[in-house]
């Protein structure tokens, strides 16, 4: 892969990390429930670790890291259309798994490209992280659902 195109991949991933350290970060104070809001403080502390891995990646190949601005609206804009019918914790936690499967996939495509094996390694563990982020919330998202369907059943057998 030509130097050129992976700084721009990398700068691409840089933005996208740095906007998902401040919607962790602002969904964490927000939300009502404790342990979601710990899970997503720590989610915030891992994105911070890929923003630092991909800064360090870009400074070797001896650029600055350039931040995109279109790159988390371009993306979250097409998300949010989806969801408006959820409950407010649900549609936040879909909208979280859909920006998580978009860079799983920009991830597990760049790393199907890149030829340096330090990038590529880097590439893997970012992409692992981000998958254990979406299996977290699919899961947060089945137990709610489980929950509210639990509720309804009582109610009904009340009536
Ligand atoms: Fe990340
Ligand atoms: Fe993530």
């Amino acid at each position: 892969m030509e130097k050129k195109a992976l700084l721009r991949k990398l700068n691409w991933f840089y933005s996208l990390e740095i906007n998902q350290v401040a919607l962790y970060q602002s969904q964490s104070r927000e939300a009502g429930d404790p342990h979601l809001a710990r899970a997503l403080r720590k989610f915030a502390e891992i994105e911070q670790g890929h923003v630092e891995n991909i800064r360090e990646t870009i400074e070797k190949l001896g650029e600055t890291p350039t931040l995109i601005g279109e790159v988390a609206g371009a993306i979250t804009g097409k998300i949010a259309g989806r969801l408006t019918s959820l409950s407010s914790r649900e549609r936040t936690l879909r909208f979280n798994i859909a920006l998580e499967k978009k860079a799983i996939i920009h991830y597990k495509e760049l790393i199907g490209q890149v030829d340096d094996p330090a990038v590529k390694d880097l590439l893997w563990n970012n992409m692992i992280d981000e998958e254990l982020h979406t299996f977290w919330m699919l899961r947060k998202v089945a137990q709610r659902r489980r929950g509210l369907k639990r509720l309804r059943a009582k109610s009904q057998t009340k009536e």
